[in-house]
């Protein structure tokens, strides 16, 4: 059976992802900061007797390298990985000249460099020709207004996925990883929310359903930077 790990499955996108690759026949490790939204998780899925979870945190490279170790240690190499990662800390608007460099910085700190601490833990810990999938969002591409910041650090993420996409594949890759970044336009809901759905915004369980593909199907997406988008986008 198929071993694949959901870092930020706690909440949000990556709590669904988990939920899809369960369904799609994967064994699911869910990791998460918070040992409560695992039990919650583990006891939502039990009729599944393929969850399980592990605490985690993405926070250093150290922190990184012991979830990757733990992982290795109970579960063996990994056939792939989803990296949800973000805080809502970083959700508030604000005029990047108004705003002291040291707030950007804990910008990065969450939203950026926790997908750095992941992907150089967790690619190694892939079988070969592993898949790994980072989910991004849309603001790579567009400023709004307030919310600069979260552009800046989408955009870094989409040069640092299109980097490690390459470097995954070369002379000293041990394990010709296959690495996308899923980049979401649009406000995320769920299909329980018709109304929503009705105005064309995008749901988790598209996105859950894309990645399980991504993951079953990596070369009928070869480029490294995918994207799903809500239908103002489109
Ligand atoms: N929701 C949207 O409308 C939307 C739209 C476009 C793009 N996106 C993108 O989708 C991705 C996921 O967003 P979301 O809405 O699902 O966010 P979320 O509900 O806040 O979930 C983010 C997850 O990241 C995990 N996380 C954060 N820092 C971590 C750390 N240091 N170590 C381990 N886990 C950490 C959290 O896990 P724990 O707290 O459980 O440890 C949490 O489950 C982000 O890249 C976001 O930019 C979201």
């Amino acid at each position: 059976m198929q071993v694949a790990v959901v870092t930020g499955a706690g909440s949000g996108i990556g709590r669904e992802v988990a939920a899809v690759l369960l369904a799609d026949g994967w064994r699911v490790i869910a990791i998460s900061r918070n040992p409560e939204s695992l039990e919650q998780l583990r006891k939502e899925f039990s009729k599944s007797r393929r969850i399980e979870t592990l605490t985690g945190d993405f926070s250093s490279d150290e922190l990184a390298k012991d979830a990757s170790t733990r992982l290795v240690a109970r579960f063996g190499k990994l056939d792939a990985v989803v990296a949800a990662l973000s805080s809502h800390s970083a959700d508030v608007r604000l005029r990047i000249l108004d705003t002291p460099s040291t707030q950007l910085r804990a910008a990065f700190d969450t939203n950026f460099f926790t997908h750095v601490a992941a992907a150089k833990a967790l690619i190694p810990a892939l079988a070969k020709g592993g898949v790994y999938v980072g989910i991004n969002g849309g603001l790579a591409d567009f400023v709004i207004p307030g919310m600069g910041h979260i552009s800046m650090t989408q955009s870094a993420l989409n040069s640092f996925y299109k980097t490690i996409a390459q470097e995954a594949l070369d002379e000293h890759s041990t394990n010709a990883a296959q690495v996308r970044a899923l980049c979401l336009y649009g406000l995320v809901t769920s299909e329980r929310d018709p109304a929503r759905v009705n105005e064309g915004q995008l749901t988790d369980e598209a996105i859950g359903r894309r990645v399980a593909d991504i993951l079953r199907r990596p070369d009928a997406y070869p480029q490294p930077i995918q994207a799903i988008k809500a239908r103002k986008y489109a």
